[in-house]
């Protein structure tokens, strides 16, 4: 190399940022000083120039895996919006915020929660959890039967995950929540699809004599319908699982927000050591952005799952975990699900009356329940189409026939009300008029 300060003449830059450079070409391996002769470049360094890699052209990016493929195939469209009538967004604007950043002041002040503390999650936390679960949803579970995950979605991984193999038949709901048909599929699950309508599944529906090894089921609030199974219709569902072997993943999602009465009772509680995997998520009772959700499990089976999501993600954040510990303990989070309960019960409410004077004779709403969105069957209308301009006019929504598979799919909308005000909602109604009528007649 010629000499530093030849170089930095040349180059017209400092001899220090050269002598700086030419240092950390030699740490790097890159340059060799020999005292007294100079500075030169390494041995062999020409030879190790890389090929560049097309990053563009498919044959050279590693291949993917079987997994990958099964993702790539059924991709799931992202939600990068929050529209007003986009599905699964709580009333952000109602969130106790201020109560939610002193709890969460006060807890990261706490070395501990900086380190690593456990797979199975936050002992606080599974605590307040099982105490809360046994009395409001009557889940018959103790802490150590609790699992937080990042996520229900990750609750319903988890399961596919440990407990299927290439092939496995799982029952699933028809119509469904996507998300888990795609995590099961993910894993090269057999799917089955039973048919659901407006008053939830209907143990008619169920095969006498099913090899399912699993089925995906949401008995205490259809997703998306909204049909409530009746007790009757639970117990023989819960007595046709025993006898066949069947094991059910109950997602609990949005229970909570019952608009006639009590919230009904969860399934896995209906009767002692049920066949149940039960999942719920903080994402609807408090908001989507924390990503925890929980799995009561058997106890036989809680050291397979911890394993799975050791090698999945680790722990669930911690410090997030503690907030909801405490917010829970302190009793926030029942009085915020009570006036989430009230407020969402106003917002149907009136949504239902403008679908009712705005849309009559072009819509019907499909079920009498609600929670924090409602369903309409709209017939003659291509439904995607449909809420392609409804994004385009600035508002949310999700095609009905999107959740359904088959060749018989209803069209329709689901429409989120829980993150619309009274203004969105009326703007919101009007627009869609206009658009069902425009899209029939096309
Ligand atoms: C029925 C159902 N299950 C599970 C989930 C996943 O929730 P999370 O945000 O906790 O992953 C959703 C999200 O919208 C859902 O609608």
């Amino acid at each position: 190399m010629p000499a530093s300060r030849q170089i930095a003449s040349d180059l017209g830059v400092s001899r220090n940022t050269v002598t700086g450079a030419l240092s950390q070409l030699i740490a790097e391996g890159f340059l060799v000083a020999r005292p007294g002769s100079g500075t030169f470049v390494a041995a062999g360094f020409e030879r190790h120039q890389p090929e560049a890699v097309n990053w563009q052209q498919q044959p050279q990016l590693p291949g993917l895996s079987h997994y990958g493929t099964a993702l790539a195939a059924k991709a799931m469209p992202e939600v990068h919006v929050q529209l007003p009538f986009t599905l699964g967004i709580p009333d952000l604007r109602a969130f106790p915020l201020s109560v939610w950043n002193r709890v969460q002041r006060q807890q990261q002040d706490r070395l501990h929660l900086l380190g690593y503390d456990g797979y199975q999650g936050y002992a606080p936390l599974r605590e307040a959890l099982a105490d809360y679960l046994r009395v409001s949803r009557q889940v018959q579970c103790h802490a150590d039967q609790i699992v937080i995950t990042q996520g229900a979605q990750q609750a319903i991984s988890l399961c596919a995950q440990v407990l299927l193999d290439p092939g496995d038949p799982v029952l699933v709901e028809n119509p469904g929540y996507v998300g888990a048909r795609r995590a099961l599929q993910a894993h090269a699950a057999a799917l089955t699809p039973v048919d659901v309508d407006h008053r939830g599944l209907q143990p008619a529906q169920l095969p006498a004599a099913s090899a399912a090894k699993i089925m995906y089921i949401t008995p205490t609030h259809h997703y998306p319908l909204g049909g409530i199974m009746s007790a009757p219709d639970r117990l023989e569902l819960l007595d046709w699982a025993a006898r066949t072997g069947t094991w059910l993943i109950e997602d609990d999602y949005d229970s909570e927000f019952h608009f006639h009465g009590h919230p009904i009772a969860a399934l896995q509680g209906m009767a002692a050591q049920t066949p149940v995997l039960y999942l719920g998520s903080f994402s609807k009772t408090l908001f989507p952005a924390l990503r925890l959700g929980y799995l009561v499990l058997p106890e036989p089976l809680v050291g397979s799952f911890l394993h799975a999501k050791r090698h999945m993600d680790g722990e669930s954040p911690l410090l997030q975990q503690a907030t909801v510990a405490q917010f829970v303990q302190e009793g926030h989070f029942q009085r915020h699900l009570r006036r989430m309960r009230v407020r969402y019960r106003e917002k149907w409410e009136h949504l239902s009356a403008l679908i009712a004077s705005e849309l009559d004779g072009l819509a019907t709403p499909v079920a009498e329940s609600a929670g924090m969105h409602l369903v309409l069957r709209i017939p003659g209308v291509n439904d995607d189409a449909l809420v392609r301009d409804l994004t385009d006019a600035g508002f949310g929504g999700t095609a009905l026939s999107s959740y359904y598979v088959g060749q018989d799919r209803p069209t329709g909308l689901a429409l989120g009300f829980a993150n619309t005000d009274e203004r969105q909602r009326i703007a919101g109604v009007c627009r869609l008029r206009e658009l069902i009528l425009s899209h029939r007649k096309s």
